[in-house]
């Protein structure tokens, strides 16, 4: 019988770790524990479909047990597991509208903190399309013994040590990257691992999705709407018209994209005129992998990753993916 040789996401990190001379193993014990999370939510988000039989969502099950909903499970099964790892002095969660700090002796020595959007594109879950997770790991600025502070949650993106995220799609997927290179690993079920499956991702240069609620086209701003027409047209040449796709969970687009080439595009509307994607949960983490990835990451403006957060759930307009479309879309947000 013919064997195969698997990587682990466990091995992985370890001998990723060999990369780093000063490395102690503080996050690679920080991913492994990612890793669980990202395991138990899965199993979680498998029987979504069955809440209804085993109990409504703030009943009881018939096992007596609570039924949480997905989101506040994914939030505090991320959150425990980071406390777990012992590595972690402080969470900012999409969740909760102030940062959890973990009070005990080994989180206060600790040397990181998490940014999560434990689950993102929770329209989605009723539907049983693709969901996920969010995450973006930062070295403190606060002395450590103490508690983690506000500031260190409000570092530019350009300072994360690492950042990811899990896809619970056909397979659950993770994604991630410390700052060199961009790896994927897809969860065997059968044997409950994160298996080595996208060697240094790297996005097409020349992108042909895009991706947009155009429900909303009414109100965006003038040069997204010529980008739109732009895309739309025929060229042989550009082969356009490209192809639009949109799923609604920032995740799923963008993992998409991120393979085949394409943008994401998240401008202002009506109603969420300073944009509706959030800079720390979400814009900072897809905007590292993205530039891991060689794609570009700005708001119209300027480069996500150097912005500094004014606010914890700041939102801002994002635009993100291959560079032939992100240069396009400043194009035309320059020209008008
Ligand atoms: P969340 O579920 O974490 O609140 O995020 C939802 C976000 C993002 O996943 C998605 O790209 C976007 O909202 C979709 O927004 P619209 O429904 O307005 O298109
Ligand atoms: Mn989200
Ligand atoms: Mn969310």
């Amino acid at each position: 019988m013919k064997g195969y040789k698997i990587t682990t996401l466990n091995e992985y990190i370890i001998r990723r770790q060999a990369d780093y001379p000063y490395a102690k193993g503080e996050l690679t014990r920080l991913l492994y524990n990612i890793g669980v999370a990202a395991k138990v939510v899965t199993k979680k988000v498998n029987k979504a479909g069955l809440v209804d039989i085993l109990g409504n969502i703030g009943n009881v099950n018939v096992q007596g047990e609570d039924v949480m909903k997905l989101d506040v499970f994914a939030n505090e099964s991320f959150i425990s597991s980071m406390k777990a790892s012992g590595e972690c002095c402080g969470i900012a969660s999409e969740e909760n509208q102030e940062i959890v700090t973990f009070d005990d002796g080994l989180s206060r020595d600790a040397n990181y903190i998490m940014c999560v959007d434990p689950l993102d594109g929770s329209s989605n879950i009723d539907v049983n399309v693709s969901i996920g997770t969010i995450f973006s790991i930062y070295r403190r600025i606060s002395p450590r013994g103490s508690k983690a502070e506000a500031a260190d949650f409000m570092q530019a993106g350009n300072k994360q040590v690492a950042a990811g995220y899990v896809i619970y799609g056909s397979s659950t997927m993770l994604v991630y990257t410390t700052g060199n290179g961009v790896a994927g690993f897809t969860l065997d079920p059968s044997i409950g691992e994160f298996c080595l499956s996208n060697h240094n991702i790297k996005t097409p240069e020349k992108g042909k999705i895009y991706s947009i609620n155009e429900g909303n086209y009414s109100h965006f701003p003038e040069g997204i709407k010529k980008f739109i027409k732009y895309c739309q047209e025929s060229d042989p040449d550009t082969k356009r018209p490209y192809t639009s796709r949109y799923i609604g969970s920032l995740v799923a687009d963008f993992h998409r994209n991120l393979l085949k080439g394409g943008i994401f595009l998240y401008p202002p509307t009506l109603k969420a005129p300073q944009g509706k994607l959030r800079l720390i949960y979400e814009c900072n983490p897809i905007s590292f992998i993205s530039e891991q990835a060689g794609g570009k990451s700005v708001t119209g403006e300027e480069r996500v990753l150097d912005i500094v957060p004014q606010d914890l759930h700041q939102r801002i307009p994002f635009y993100t993916g291959s560079k032939n479309m992100v240069e396009k879309v400043e194009q035309f947000l320059g020209e008008s």
